[in-house]
């Protein structure tokens, strides 16, 4: 079992995976576990459980693919991993409320769509419906709903400078129905499979998404806990993992890796009681360390995130929080939702969007 590897499931070890947040950070954390080189070459992760080293985490490529450089990078802007990132978010809150449904009543139809789904579940409209709405009280009531549920999906940048340079990370969490720990590595971060094509109420459908957020981020660490009732007969545990990029000695075809703790790709979990104990009662947190913003720095990436976001989700199936770099959150609606706001339409100042990101590719899925 991954769990036996001596020290690696105590809550303290967990509050100091949880405390990482830059790439010094990391490394830290990273010499003090016991890791297999990926340059020692007595590992081969095509022939894991011959060649394991009992009693260590090792390197294993994300998706079991040591090709998934490709495949991983395919991103175009780095404003669209967040984006996948923040879907997946949404996604994981509706599926949790799925879930409940069918533990009431397993013959339950599913929603039609994303919107169905979020109509049945929370009760609202599309978000750039609700400042048309003409009843004051109503659209009130609307507006708290959408505030609270924010609140289960955040998206937190911090900036520390690191030789002077500036560097980012960026937090997702969600308090969705999360995964788990036997189960992280052939979702979280498997490649080309998913767990939506049967849901017409997912929009998440090649399996990829998520994970392009690896390739802006030099440093990865997750966390993910299953929701009570969707755990069925798996184990209660938060599982964890780190995720880095790898650039073997004297090779020139990097891939991306995660630390396994046992052959068959499983990662690592810490106890129930420890994931109660810094208040992780279910869903899933990544933290991409060291992002890189495609040269863009300095303050404008903080600034830059609300319109970006709020462009790139235009009229999101759910609201969220950003926390731009302050401890306090923006409630983040989408640009239709800010298109259609009453307030902005009576406004005599300033009624344009503050849209100040590139152009964005557009494609059809
Ligand atoms: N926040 C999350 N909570 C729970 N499970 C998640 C979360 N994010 C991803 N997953 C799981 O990981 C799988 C892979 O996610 P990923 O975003 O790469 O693909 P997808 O959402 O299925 O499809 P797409 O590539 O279209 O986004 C998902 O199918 C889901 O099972
Ligand atoms: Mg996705």
């Amino acid at each position: 079992m991954s769990q036996a590897i001596d020290g690696l499931a105590s809550e303290e070890l967990l509050r100091r995976v949880i405390a990482v947040t830059t790439t010094t950070d990391m490394e830290a954390l990273l010499a003090t576990l016991p890791i297999v080189s990926e340059n020692d070459s007595s590992f081969d992760a095509t022939r894991a459980a011959d060649t394991w080293n009992p009693g260590h985490l090792h390197w294993m490529p994300v998706g079991g693919d040591r090709g998934n450089a490709g495949r991983i990078k395919l991103a175009n802007h780095p404003v669209n991993p967040l984006a996948e990132r923040i879907v997946n978010g949404m996604e994981a809150l509706i599926e949790l409320h799925r879930t409940r449904e069918l533990n009431l009543n397993s013959h339950a139809a599913p929603p039609e769509s994303p919107r169905a789904a979020v109509g049945r579940y929370f009760g609202l409209p599309a978000l750039d419906q609700i400042p048309k709405i003409e009843d004051k009280a109503e659209r009130a009531r609307l507006w708290g709903i959408a505030r609270e549920i924010a609140r289960g999906l955040r998206l937190k940048l911090s900036t520390v400078r690191i030789k002077g340079q500036p560097s980012f990370t960026i937090m997702i969490e969600d308090d969705g129905i999360g995964q788990s720990a036997d189960m992280v590595h052939r979702t979280l971060l498997s490649l080309g499979s998913t767990t939506k094509g049967d849901k017409p109420y997912m929009i998440g459908l090649f399996g990829q998404g998520g994970s392009s957020a690896f390739s802006i981020s030099r440093y990865s660490w997750v966390l993910s806990r299953r929701a009570p009732e969707a755990l069925g007969d798996r184990k209660d545990g938060l599982g964890w993992s780190v995720i880095k990029q790898v650039f073997p000695r004297g090779r020139r075809d990097d891939y991306f890796a995660y630390l396994a703790g046992a052959p068959d790709g499983r990662v690592l979990a810490f106890e129930a009681a420890a994931a109660d104990a810094v208040g992780m009662a279910h869903g899933t947190r990544f933290a991409h360390i060291g992002c890189d913003f495609q040269g863009v720095g300095g303050s404008s990436v903080t600034r830059n995130l609300f319109p970006a976001l709020n462009h790139v989700l235009f009229n999101p199936m759910l609201p969220y929080e950003l926390y731009a770099g302050r401890d306090t959150a923006d409630p983040m609606w989408g640009n239709a939702y800010r298109l259609s706001n009453v307030k902005l339409r009576n406004s005599t100042a300033a009624v344009s969007l503050d849209k100040t990101f590139p152009p964005q590719q557009v494609t059809t899925r």
